[in-house]
């Protein structure tokens, strides 16, 4: 038998071990050959790729990153997309190809598989918002540096009496943002699923002043949007082959917003692509080897058209399409946690 693999997307800590997973067992188990592409579906492409042997994912458990590379390209945007990926897999003999990405890669790896391509699908991003699986790796890495992040900024905020604005990732869902606001004793979380009023932001933080707090941490997604009329919205930026706006700057907007309103100094850090680089958590990396275990053992039985995912700690096989129909993001109930600590 003979796999390919890529991984495609923003990358996270995490894929290295996937990988590793997917040839360790490929390899000893099923004596079969994987193939690497290069740069997400850019690989299959321009036929960029190469051959991963035992030796070639020696060391990789820990680094961040992917070896692979990764890229934002869209085969389904490309001109003959579908049939260069399919010339490309069927001159290097392969059975099937087992894509590593979030919902633009996968969505990407259904149409294929909708086309007649074998190809099955592994999760991936930071923002923890893919359907069907209860969670992704890289989201645990990403959850620890920005609590890192929030720890920090506290002292320094309690000293200089400021207001401290932490600007995470998280383009459709609020995870990081809810998950390292929790665990950082925030005292504002602001995410995409709940448009904010600015006006009550200020009046959470003018409350805790009363209470001889002075000074609040306020910890915003990166995809947070005002509610309609409170706040001039960010305007239309870049966009990748997906259609997705570069996001940024938030923060930086609440900042002036929220000084104005309170009168309280108050200024901002984005941690950025910090939350993504770096070595992944124990968990993460755990979490990432049972799903590339999981990948090729699903590659080996031809489960093509599917995606491994995490249910109730168990990891299991779940059809593509289930898993993208619906974004995972935060309910109300989770918002609740975190909300009863606010101002
Ligand atoms: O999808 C993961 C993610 O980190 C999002 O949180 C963020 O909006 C996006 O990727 C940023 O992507 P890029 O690094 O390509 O700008």
């Amino acid at each position: 038998m003979r796999f390919g693999v890529l991984t495609g997307g923003g990358d996270c800590p995490g894929l290295n071990a996937v990988i590793r997973g997917i040839v360790r067992k490929g390899v000893n188990e099923y004596g079969c050959a994987i193939v690497g592409f290069r740069d997400g579906w850019r690989g299959p492409l321009e036929n960029q790729y190469e051959e991963l042997t035992i030796e070639s994912v020696r060391g990789i458990l820990p680094r961040g990153g992917t070896i692979l590379g990764s890229s934002r390209t869209n085969p389904m945007k490309a001109d003959d997309g579908v049939e260069r990926v399919g010339e490309c897999m069927r001159s290097l003999r392969l059975d099937g190809l087992i894509a590593i990405g979030g919902e633009d890669t996968l969505g990407a790896a259904k149409r294929l598989n909708e086309a007649g391509l074998n190809v099955l699908g592994v999760p991936k991003t930071i923002d923890n918002d893919v359907g069907g699986t209860d969670l992704t790796f890289g989201f645990d890495t990403a959850v620890q540096v920005a609590t890192e992040a929030i720890d920090r900024l506290h002292t320094t905020a309690e000293s200089h009496h400021r207001n401290l604005i932490v600007e995470v990732m998280g383009r459709h869902a609020g995870w990081i943002a809810l998950w390292s606001g929790i665990a950082g004793g925030a005292d504002v979380i602001l995410i995409p699923e709940r448009p904010f009023d600015v006006d009550e932001v200020a009046a959470l933080i003018k409350r805790r002043h009363g209470r001889g707090r002075y000074f609040s941490i306020v910890v915003v997604a990166e995809g947070a949007l005002p509610k309609e009329g409170t706040m001039a919205t960010i305007g239309e930026g870049k966009t990748d082959e997906f259609g997705h706006v570069r996001l940024g700057g938030i923060g930086q907007r609440l900042e002036r917003e929220i000084e104005e309103r309170t009168g309280y100094e108050t200024r901002t850090t984005v941690l950025g692509h910090v939350q993504r680089g770096g070595t992944p958590t124990a968990f993460d990396r755990v979490l990432a080897t049972r799903f590339g275990i999981a990948a090729i053992d699903a590659a080996a039985r031809g489960e093509w058209g599917k995606m491994v995912a995490l249910r109730s700690m168990k990891i299991e096989v779940v059809d593509l399409s289930d898993a993208l129909e619906n974004l995972r993001t935060v309910p109300e109930e989770e918002y609740s946690t975190a909300s009863a600590f606010f101002g």
